[in-house]
């Protein structure tokens, strides 16, 4: 099929990466002398019909900036048949032959709907949780790694000084991906995550090992969907006599902004090209993916059947370098 129009949304929560993949795939679409249409504010957006024609001057200057100016939504009216109908009409009427969607788990899950109704389409996965199956990577995950990094390592100088342990909440609803790596590069004390489960007497135990060990400060880093909340957390350990004052940091949003690091604008481009490529000769129902250092496709009814979950070795480095 030799597409004439084609339409580009970005979808659930928003990462950074996403605008150097949107950038992609318009001047990818635009080399190949396809019409681009950009659908605001996700499946929303597309039953209402928010669309515009994009140019290549409509991507310039966005390959550094977080967030996406496509804007993003969560769209619980897209997952009834009424909104898929709305949504299949819209895209019908304004004459869209085939739609590359940029989101998460739960976008990919829209996109394979889509699918399901023979609509051509192909995903890239945007998630800083990295709990998109059929991916490494997801865009974002690098940058908000890297924004967590940053915020730890200042918390630690802080924490030595004043001798406190720091109970620093990252997000990661369902996966610790996030709190794991950051765990890990700066050195955390203890590592919460959803993956595990942890008793709040013993995470105690250990941080008052710590202290009598005569460690200076403790960084324990929470993924925000742990089995053990923070704040449940930090009214233990001030209940119990650890040695450390205790202090809590929830970073929240923080990791969801700033712009891309190189390694995020790059995947974007390779997935963002990718996916227009895909599409083109054909494919559909799939979703772009790095596996190693190749851009693979994935089957959607692949990627929504699981999640991508932490490499379990990471948290048994973590436990031992702790000392
Ligand atoms: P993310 O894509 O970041 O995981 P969401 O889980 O909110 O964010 O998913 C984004 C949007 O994708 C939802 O708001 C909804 O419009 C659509 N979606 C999610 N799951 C489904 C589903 N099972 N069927 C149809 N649409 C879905
Ligand atoms: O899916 C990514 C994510 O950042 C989760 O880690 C977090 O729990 C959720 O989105 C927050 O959603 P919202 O931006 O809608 O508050």
């Amino acid at each position: 099929m030799k597409f004439k129009r084609v339409g580009l949304l970005t979808s659930g929560g928003d990462a950074p990466g996403i605008n150097p993949c949107i950038r992609a795939v318009v001047r990818t679409l635009l080399f190949n002398d396809v019409e681009v249409i950009g659908i605001q504010e996700g499946f929303d957006g597309l039953i209402r019909g928010e669309m515009e024609e994009l140019r290549a001057r409509d991507v310039g200057g966005i390959i550094q900036r977080g967030g996406t100016f496509l804007r993003t939504a969560r769209c619980p009216e897209f997952k009834t048949k009424k909104g898929q109908r709305e949504a299949l009409r819209e895209l019908n009427e304004s004459g869209i032959e085939g739609l590359i969607i940029i989101g998460g788990d739960g976008s990919m899950r829209g996109a394979h709907v889509l699918a399901e109704y023979d609509f051509p389409v192909v995903g890239a996965p945007a998630s800083i949780d990295n709990d998109i199956w059929g991916t490494d990577m997801s865009l974002g995950v690098d940058t908000a790694l890297n924004t967590t990094m940053e915020a730890v390592d200042k918390l630690r100088d802080t924490a030595s000084s004043h001798q406190r342990a720091f109970l620093i909440e990252t997000m990661g609803r369902g996966c610790g991906y996030l709190a794991l790596l950051v765990g890990v590069v700066c050195g955390a004390e203890i590592i919460i995550t959803p993956e595990e489960e942890f008793d709040l007497d013993e995470i105690a135990d250990s941080l008052e090992d710590a202290y009598a060990r005569g460690k200076t400060h403790a960084i324990i880093v929470v993924a925000e969907g742990a089995s053990v909340k923070t704040e449940d957390l930090a009214i233990h350990l001030n209940q119990r006599n650890i040695g450390f004052e205790t202090r809590v940091t929830i970073l929240g949003h923080v990791p969801r902004g700033g712009s891309p690091t190189a390694f995020d604008r790059m995947l974007a481009t390779r997935m963002g090209v990718a996916a227009v490529e895909a599409l083109l000769a054909g494919e559909s129902d799939v979703m772009v993916g790095l596996q190693g250092n190749d851009i693979v496709t994935v089957p959607l009814e692949e990627v929504i059947s699981r999640s991508h979950t932490p490499n379990p070795e990471y948290f048994a480095m973590a436990k031992m370098l702790a000392r």
